[in-house]
């Protein structure tokens, strides 16, 4: 089982940005820290960041036919992005969003999310652990599915 981790703007800046909001914990860390939950579930990983609209397009269209799914944070495009919602639906790969801020209970700009339409689940509020979750969720959807 193949999952596609990715990042969008401003995510390389974890451990720096804000890190009453989003932690001490760099983007390294992240990784790693994932990486040893997808190897404790049995499932393999490749991540991906940019900060850039078009590019997460190209790489989300790119996991067609390669990836069995994504978990993905979108960064600011959460609140923005049709062009991400829509290259999600177009490989129709189940996508769990993740946020490490609790979205939830922040500015109202952040209570709309494109790409949730596309997901089976959202994870927030739980720092960079919650990518370790979002595999979790995804990785026991995928293996149901091919029972
Ligand atoms: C974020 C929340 C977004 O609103 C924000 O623009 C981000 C990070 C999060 O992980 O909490 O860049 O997705």
């Amino acid at each position: 089982m193949k999952i596609l981790v990715m990042n969008g703007p401003n995510l390389n800046m974890l451990g720096i940005r804000e890190p009453a909001l989003y932690g001490r914990e760099d983007y390294a860390e992240l990784v790693r820290r994932t990486k040893a939950k997808a190897e404790a579930l049995g499932v393999e990983v490749s991540f991906y960041q940019s900060n850039h609209e078009g590019d997460l397009v190209d790489r989300i269209q790119a996991a067609y036919g390669q990836e069995d799914g994504i978990v993905i944070n979108p960064g600011a495009y959460t609140h923005t992005s049709v062009a991400i919602l829509d290259a999600v639906k177009a490989v129709s790969l189940p996508t769990v969003e993740v946020h490490i801020s609790d979205v939830a209970s922040r500015e109202d700009f952040r209570q709309v999310s494109y790409i949730r339409r596309a997901c089976i689940a959202t994870v927030m509020g739980r720092g960079i652990d919650g990518y370790g979750e979002a595999l979790e969720i995804l990785s026991e959807y995928l293996k149901g599915r091919k029972e």
